[in-house]
């Protein structure tokens, strides 16, 4: 057993067992004390007993257990529980001999699918996509940090009608030219272009209509324009990719086009399980419990009376895939609250296919939005979508500007593009992701409060005090005397558990708030207590244990959030 968590659970439950088998002793960390466990109440209820006698009981079997240096029953049958000096020294000690800080590899790994940034072709990504990256990037690492098996998929938009005028306006523009505008990533600009013409030009919008005809029969040359506009698009999401460095390669690009010829096996397979209507001629599913705004049974609209397929028919094929094909136990679609209804649409109808079993799980990990200064949508000032990679620009810009203001000089343009990256990913991720959240330079690169800055600079400023040792002192045994040297040690105990639950709850937010709390209790424990200038040798080894342990969560941490920890800065 890695955490030392699991051992005062274990060591909890079986006192517990002893009254009653199986039973839950329900152990939290408390405020009260280390750990409070909870269970007496509900287990004296099923047993008749009086709470407070059975806390008693358990307590008295607890007070032997060498974990503890105090037991106490309080209120109507709570056991607060506080671990002995030698319990929280060997669990620090053992996390700092195992590679992972303790944190567990899951004993059963899973393959876990998860579907994030998925912008669209030849559509500038917006900062939905942005969040989805960050958030999505963020999940990946932490299950994989816990063993599991992790395929990315970056589900893009590459298929359906608007793809006729884009090819259209491609053809105007001259093949040439039309690439080097998409190169420079103006993938708005083009799209409106062919928009514009589109709208006011009727022999432009019968090509484009000949031309989805044209690309949807599998026209060859069609294709290969399609493919130069699907590759363009997605070089320039690979720029935005690099420059937030998250590890999304062009190999985990299934875009909708990928499911083209599974989606007449969606048909007939749900045909087949008697669950298709059709409806003004449209094939649609009818999962129960969804009512449109006049209480009417809601469709899914699998196949659209032209034939056509459209999103739902994608997803349901891509969900398939992923079971079938993938393998996934676990599938992930890290896609904007708006999208809600679609999703609960797509995973009821998979059930009732019998795609989706108990063995499978299916969860949309859902997120607010990104506000401007003004709290209305974030745009540009005069009104349009925000350019991404310019918006990464600017943060490396304002960052550089920042570090040269405190007077750093080092690596600038290596640590500028890390705190910037740092600082925008991290005011991502450390708001609950349901929540919106207001883009704000000033707020988010700040070296002070909870900022992805701030937690680089504590990990830094840890390091340096390293770099500045001069008499040969070294990490060695921990001792605890002051209590600020406790807090600390329970905080960094602590780092199992919080990954477990961000894990569970896909809540990166719970390992920010984490990091921020531990660079707290470290800054309270360097105030209290000097390091390098501790009289005795044992006193330095210790304490720099203690440092070593904080900068190492600090880094593992961070990766988990994919920031990066500067040594200096
Ligand atoms: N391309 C979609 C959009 O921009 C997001 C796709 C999300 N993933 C999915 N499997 N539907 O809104």
């Amino acid at each position: 057993m890695s955490s030392l968590y699991e051992q005062v659970f274990a060591a909890t439950a079986a006192a517990f067992g002893s009254v009653q088998e199986g039973a839950d002793p329900v152990v939290r960390v408390s405020d009260r004390a280390d750990y409070q466990a909870n269970g007496a109440m509900a287990i004296a209820k099923t047993l008749g007993r009086n709470p407070r006698d059975l806390a008693e009981e358990v307590a008295g079997m607890l007070r032997g257990n060498p974990l503890f240096a105090k037991v106490e029953v309080a209120g109507p049958g709570f056991i607060n529980l506080d671990l002995s000096a030698s319990a929280v020294i060997a669990g620090l000690e053992a996390m700092a001999q195992s590679h992972t800080l303790g944190i567990d590899r899951a004993p059963k790994s899973k393959t876990v699918v998860i579907d994030y940034s998925s912008p669209n072709v030849a559509k500038e990504m917006h900062v939905g996509h942005l969040r989805s990256t960050v958030i999505g990037d963020s999940l990946c690492r932490l299950f994989e940090l816990t063993g599991n098996h992790v395929v990315r998929r970056n589900h893009i938009g590459d298929w359906g009608t608007p793809f006729g005028m884009l090819i259209e306006h491609l053809l105007d523009l001259g093949e040439e030219s039309a690439v080097s505008e998409l190169g420079m990533g103006d993938l708005d600009g083009f799209y409106r272009q062919a928009r514009t013409k589109f709208d006011a030009d009727g022999h432009f919008r019968e090509r484009s209509r000949q031309r989805v005809v044209a690309l949807q029969g599998g026209d060859e040359e069609t294709l290969r324009l399609w493919r130069v506009l699907v590759a363009e698009s997605i070089r320039y999401f690979d720029t935005v990719y690099q420059a937030l460095n998250v590890g999304l390669q062009e190999g985990d690009v299934r875009g909708e086009s990928f499911y083209n010829d599974q989606l007449d096996a969606v048909v007939r397979d749900l045909d087949a399980k008697g669950l298709i209507v059709v409806s003004d001629g449209a094939s649609c599913v009818f999962p129960p419990g969804f009512t449109n705004r006049d209480g009417e049974p809601l469709p899914l609209i699998v196949r659209k009376s032209d034939e056509g397929y459209g999103y739902a028919a994608t997803d349901l094929a891509a969900i398939r895939d992923r079971i079938d094909d993938v393998g996934a136990d676990l599938m992930l679609y890290v896609v904007g609250a708006p999208q809600e209804q679609h999703f609960a649409m797509i995973f009821a109808v998979a059930t009732m296919a019998g795609w989706l079993t108990e063995s499978v799980e299916a969860v949309h990990v859902s997120f607010g939005n990104v506000l401007g200064p003004d709290r209305k949508m974030f745009k540009t000032r005069s009104g349009e979508t925000v350019k991404l990679k310019a918006l990464l620009d600017e943060g490396i810009e304002r960052s550089r500007a920042a570090l040269i203001e405190r007077g750093e000089r080092l690596d600038i343009d290596l640590i500028a593009s890390q705190v910037a990256m740092g600082a925008i990913k991290y005011a991502d991720l450390s708001t609950d992701r349901q929540r919106d959240y207001i883009f704000d330079w000033d707020r988010m690169l700040a070296f002070e409060g909870n900022t992805g800055p701030y937690l680089q600079y504590a990990h830094a400023r840890i390091r340096s005090i390293f770099r500045r040792i001069e008499d040969g002192s070294a990490p060695g045994p921990i001792s605890l005397t002051e209590p600020q040297e406790r807090a600390l040690a329970m905080q960094l105990l602590a780092l199992p558990g919080v990954i477990q639950s961000a894990i569970e709850t896909y809540s990166p937010s719970k390992l920010c708030t984490y990091l921020f709390d531990l660079a707290q209790s470290f800054t309270a424990f360097y105030e209290a207590c000097p390091v390098l200038k501790a009289q005795d040798q044992a006193l330095r080894s210790s304490r720099l244990s203690l440092c070593e342990l904080t900068a190492s969560t600090l880094r593992v941490g961070l990766s988990a959030l994919g920031i990066d920890a500067p040594e200096q800065m």
